[in-house]
């Protein structure tokens, strides 16, 4: 199997890539892509091609839809870097709250001043701040990196508020009692000090952050922004920044808008630039595309469903990428049944417009099965993996 890395990747996970598998430079040969920032959208995808998977949680560089109607099924890793992302939002919201930026600069700018120590006795009250126990932080999104912040905000002091339609089981179980949850961000918007954003970039949240949201918020409030810079709608963040309807707004993402803009702290998208997120994320990407080029396993796909039959216990096994439509199922059991051909295992799952079927069947007369389901109306990619 051939791997094309269109962004670097960190050695502990191409390790585990084994003797069966070799990295190509070359994108239209490969079996698999592992992606981290590049952008796809413009990108040509090979016919060759299986899956990619992200190292990181956001997928918005990648064409999803595309991806899935090619029958190439797109992982991220959720989770992977969650504790990075935590920490520096937990930072942010304490350069937000005191001015370590200021304070540093100082130093900096007094190196040669032999009087510094006196100085800066004088000097500190220009950056003096707030703390941030006691304070109310509101979480919109309480995904994998959502409940860690919210449990370390606890753990300092917070008074932390959620508000996530869409949290799950294991989420709402990882998540310190203390925390309270609100059904809307409305609620977050009125109380909070403090918000922060952890949430994906689609249609419907961009621009989520805005004029009209604005003008719900406490005055002087902190918006904290370590999910993706078009979340917030930069024109009305420039001019709630400009009458202080927001305080501070601490930002992952630099661009010509973020880094123009007053009262504003700006870090080159570091949320996940650690070691140990960057390795967590590239095993956690080659574990998902072993599993899925040798098994036929999806795990953690973002444009297909998940769909785990283990490890095939039969003769073969055939995976089916196809449109979530009526009759798929009973046409393909038909197919097998006509030729007297057992089904040990089937499991099939649907996301959206698109399903998945895995089916283990008792021959390794598969010969021409590829080809005849292929020519059905609505399939849209058919894998003999063993
Ligand atoms: C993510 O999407 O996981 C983060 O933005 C970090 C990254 O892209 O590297």
């Amino acid at each position: 199997m051939k791997i094309n890395c269109l962004n670097p990747i960190a050695s502990c996970g191409l390790e585990m890539l084994g003797d069966n598998y070799e990295i190509t430079e070359n994108t239209a040969e490969a079996d698999a892509i592992l992606v981290r920032s590049a952008v796809m959208h413009d990108m040509e995808l090979p016919d060759s091609l299986l899956a990619v998977a992200r190292a990181g949680a956001g997928v918005n560089n990648i064409p999803l839809e595309a991806c899935a109607e090619k029958g190439i099924v797109v992982f991220n890793t959720p989770g992977a870097n969650a504790n990075g992302v935590k920490e520096l939002t937990i930072a942010a919201m304490l350069l937000a709250a005191r001015d370590i930026g200021g304070g540093i600069q100082w130093c900096r700018e007094n190196k040669d001043n032999a009087n510094i120590a006196k100085d800066a006795e004088k000097a500190k009250k220009n950056y003096a701040g707030t703390e941030i126990k006691g304070k109310k932080l509101g979480i919109i999104g309480l995904g994998a990196i959502g409940v860690l912040v919210a449990n370390a905000a606890n753990r300092l002091g917070m008074d932390v508020y959620g508000c996530d339609p869409y949290l799950s089981v294991e989420h709402a179980l990882n998540m310190s009692r203390d925390v309270t949850m609100v059904k809307t961000n409305d609620e977050l918007f009125e109380m909070c000090d403090y918000l922060t954003v952890h949430v994906p970039l689609l249609d419907s949240t961009k621009g989520m952050l805005n004029k009209e949201t604005f003008s719900k918020m406490k005055d002087g409030v902190i918006i904290l922004n370590f999910s993706r810079d078009t979340l917030v709608n930069e024109a009305d963040m420039k001019e709630a920044l400009a009458s202080g309807k927001v305080g501070k707004y601490v930002v992952d993402f630099p661009n010509p808008n973020t880094v123009n803009m007053p009262n504003t702290i700006v870090t080159p998208h570091l949320g996940a630039s650690t070691q140990e997120s960057e390795d967590n994320c590239a095993k956690m990407a080659v574990h998902e595309i072993r599993e899925f080029l040798e098994n036929g396993n999806i795990k953690n796909s973002v444009n297909y469903p998940n769909c785990d039959a283990g490890v095939c216990p039969t003769e073969s096994r055939v995976t089916i990428a196809h449109k979530n439509v009526p009759n798929m199922l009973s046409r393909f059991t038909s197919l097998f049944s006509k030729d007297g051909i057992n089904i040990e295992n089937m499991v099939n799952k649907s996301l959206g417009n698109f399903a998945y079927t895995i089916l283990d069947i008792c021959s390794d007369e598969v010969d021409g099965v590829a080809e005849e389901l292929e020519a059905m109306d609505g399939v849209i990619r058919v894998r003999i993996i063993k």
